[in-house]
């Protein structure tokens, strides 16, 4: 084996047959290939620092060579494998995958196909395979988007090919809509490390499937390229990540409102909702509009029959803070005389196949696809949309069926994407298809210096950066709704900050229970919407009874009084890839009862969220991890490292607060209209008895729709508080507060105080 620097931050081995690479990107991150993955179209935003390797033994008779990498050492072998040590102790071992007796037979499925119930076991890719070991036997594997798993995927395989199958999504399922190629691995148990594999063609995640000794990557068309990410804990893993896939999006603050939605709202029902939500009081930021809105399908249209005159419902609705999301997928049906298609036609705006325009059929049947990866086509896209949300006062668009779905047959491999420099193929495409139509999409509003107010069904792991997005059609179960806890902390930490499920379940009956105890347990959820599908029964608030409805307002309420919380770590998400959400064992990589924990989340890094997600129970247990908790409903302070039952009757949650925090609220806002809103509210937690820590809030504040923030117009008020008192400066002033009043929350009592009077003083 031969080793060559090129330059300070790559080494190039090789062992007279093959070629491998070592290139330092920053501290944190290296990339290892044989030959890197096209850059072409999925887009990364890794940037390098002054991170390089340094050489340190030579005494290896061409055996092996090692470098150091800061506090890790990578070694090479003969074998041109890596293996990484932190302090001595292995930490990441690249390995043969070698065939254990564990296997599955795939090949004699025929029979078993016939009756549909193991097609799925098929399609496991040939070809490249990159192993790495497992150590322990008892690493945990966390991430790859939106599987609707558990949070530690070990054991399983998952593919990355978007797919669009509303069957019962569980565990075993091994593609849903977006493609996340990135795991966060545990081992030691108290090692982590990161895993990004840069492909967007098809490729396969066995995380230890056939073997306790290794997992793999595995693609027949992608290159031997990965990122490793190196870190000491999740937090610093995810912040690495989050700068190599780009910055998750900040959504205009109104986006963390609740949406109704159902496949298909009429212009009455949609009134009604409006008019009922105003009567009871219940908060509500959109209604949305599903396919039936539109003239036969045809997107940018709205049938007249439908919607009388969308541009003056969406005014009438406004008037009542209530903003219209509409649906748009993105086949555009075949139909002479359509506009949207005959400029497309005209332009060579849609994908060819053998030189034809290419056809399948979705719900407008024949469709064709627009080809977003052209510079011109997308051009048209955003025009296109950014007319259609100003003439129908849309808010916000939902865009779906994006994976791309098709209903004839999956669109074969070379179905070609032309663009100005060269033809990419289906196979390359598939996976970035969503993401190139919301970029198209997101142009409508950042060209009028407005943020994205958008929604995706598919995507690729860079996509977060331009749409907010939810999990797909879950069903109305039980398990669906345990599931959607792992589900939203997973996508998370997979730094798609601004994610939810349907609530209530979108196929399927939902019932009484299942409804309240959904909304319950989605209640931090950044993406917060109610939708049910077609046939199934209603599951808007007011479906059910008086009981129903009260209980719903109650939550909604809960819900709204922390979205000041909830727009803060938004921020921070989009500035630091700081997740909203959380999975324990993001806050506590040491604690082993956090590892695997999936039904409590954290909201951020002080709130912990333990909702009941079974059926018949009125409470459950509780772990707490290290420190101390405050119930926030009845002020009791609990001490952490324990499990405790807490119980929670039907109309009741479980949120724990550690001591201490800041949370800034709202009381009695129905609509998340930020400059009619003037008064905030700082909830202090107490102390526990004794009980000495000094914290520091920083709350944001700006316009929360334009752009603006990103030319500095903000402001952060710094709350500094220990157990003697607490302190509010203003550390940046560029941005006028809407805040009028601010009333401070403390042992039960409230307190007013002008809100800039308040500022740069003891309270
Ligand atoms: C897809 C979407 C679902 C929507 C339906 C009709 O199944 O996932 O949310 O209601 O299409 O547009």
């Amino acid at each position: 084996m031969k080793y060559e620097l090129m330059g300070q931050r790559c080494i190039r081995f090789t062992d007279g047959k093959k070629e491998k690479y070592l290139e330092a990107i920053n501290k944190g991150l290296v990339r290892i290939y044989e030959k890197k993955n096209s850059e072409d179209l999925v887009k990364l935003t890794y940037t390098f620092d002054d991170a390089s390797f340094e050489f340190i033994d030579d005494k290896s008779t061409n055996k092996k060579a090692v470098f150091d990498f800061g506090k890790y050492t990578f070694e090479v072998g003969e074998d041109l494998l890596i293996k990484v040590r932190e302090d001595k102790v292995p930490y990441f071992e690249e390995c043969l995958c070698k065939e254990t007796g564990r296997k599955s037979d795939a090949d004699a499925f025929d029979i078993a196909v016939l009756e549909g119930a193991a097609a799925k076991e098929k399609g496991i890719e040939k070809g490249l395979k990159m192993g790495f070991c497992i150590f322990d036997g008892k690493d945990r594997f966390y991430g790859l988007g939106d599987k609707a798993a558990q949070l530690n995927r070990r054991g399983y395989d998952y593919i990355s090919w978007n797919s669009d199958d509303p069957t019962q999504h569980n565990e075993t399922y091994k593609s849903l809509y977006k493609s996340v190629n990135y795991v966060m691995v545990n081992h030691h148990s108290y090692k982590y490390y990161g895993v990004f594999y840069p492909s967007s063609y098809k490729c396969t995640f066995n995380l230890g499937k056939e073997s306790d000794d290794f997992w793999s990557i595995e693609t027949e068309k992608g290159q031997a390229d990965y990122f490793l990410i190196l870190g000491e804990n999740p937090q610093q893993i995810t912040k690495t990540y989050a700068g190599l896939v780009g910055k998750t999006l900040f959504p205009p603050f109104k986006m963390l409102g609740y949406q109704q939605s159902r496949w298909s709202f009429t212009e009455e029902e949609a009134r009604n909702l409006v008019k009922n939500s105003k009567k009871y009081g219940l908060p509500l930021d959109y209604i949305v509009f599903d396919i039936d809105y539109m003239d036969n399908y045809k997107v940018y249209t709205v049938s007249e029959k439908w919607i009388k005159d969308m541009k003056a419902l969406s005014d009438e609705f406004a008037a009542e803070g209530v903003g219209i999301i509409t649906i748009i997928d993105p086949a555009v049906k075949l139909e002479k005389g359509y506009p949207l298609y005959d400029l497309l036609v005209k332009e060579k705006g849609f994908a060819t196949f053998e030189g034809e325009e290419y056809v399948n059929r979705v719900w407008p049947g024949d469709a064709k696809y627009p080809n977003y990866f052209d510079k011109k086509t997308a051009d048209i896209i955003a025009k296109v949309s950014k007319d259609y949300m100003k003439e129908n006062g849309v808010a916000c668009i939902w865009t779906d069926m994006n994976e791309p779905a098709s209903f004839n047959g999956p669109l074969p491999d070379k179905v070609e994407f032309k663009t100005e420099e060269k033809t990419y193929y289906h196979d390359e495409v598939h996976n970035l298809y969503a993401e190139y139509m919301v970029r198209a999409i997101s142009k409508a509003f950042t060209e009028d210096n407005k943020r994205p107010a958008l929604v995706t069904r598919a995507g690729f792991a860079t996509t977060a950066q331009f749409t907010t997005s939810w999990n797909g059609d879950n069903m109305s179960l039980w398990t669906h709704l345990a599931a959607s806890l792992p589900q939203v902390a997973t996508m998370n930490i997979c730094n798609f900050a601004m994610n939810g499920v349907d609530i209530g379940g979108f196929n399927c009956d939902t019932t009484k229970e299942l409804l309240i105890r959904w909304l319950e347990a989605n209640l931090f959820s950044p993406f917060f919407r109610n939708h049910s599908s077609i046939g199934t029964l209603h599951q808007e608030p007011f479906s059910f009874d008086e009981e129903t409805r009260e209980i719903y307002k109650k939550m909604l309420d809960i819900r709204y009084s922390f979205t000041p919380y909830l727009y803060d770590l938004l921020h921070r998400a989009h500035e630091c890839g700081e997740p909203v959400i959380r999975p324990l064992f993001y806050e506590y990589p040491l604690d082993e009862k956090c590892k695997e924990c999936n039904d409590e989340i954290f909201v951020g890094g002080d709130i912990l969220f333990a909702p009941i997600v079974n059926q018949g129970a009125t409470s459950r247990m509780v772990y707490l991890p290290e420190g101390n908790w405050v119930d926030f409903f009845t002020g009791k302070i609990y001490e952490g490292g324990k499990e405790y039952i807490f119980s929670a009757d039907f109309s009741e949650t479980i949120i724990l607060i550690k001591t201490g925090a800041v949370i800034p609220m709202f009381k009695n806002v129905k609509h998340l209209n930020k400059k009619d809103i003037d008064t905030l509210y700082l909830y202090f937690a107490p102390f526990a008895d004794g009980e000495k820590k000094d914290l520091v809030y920083e709350l944001y504040e700006d316009d929360g729709e334009t752009l603006d923030y990103e030319k500095g117009i903000y402001s952060i008020f710094r709350i500094s508080r220990n157990e003697e008192g607490t302190e509010i400066e203003q550390v940046k002033a560029d941005y006028p507060s809407d805040y009028k009043k601010v009333v401070i929350i403390e042992n039960g009592e409230e307190t007013e105080a002008d809100f800039y009077g308040s500022i740069n003083r003891d309270l």
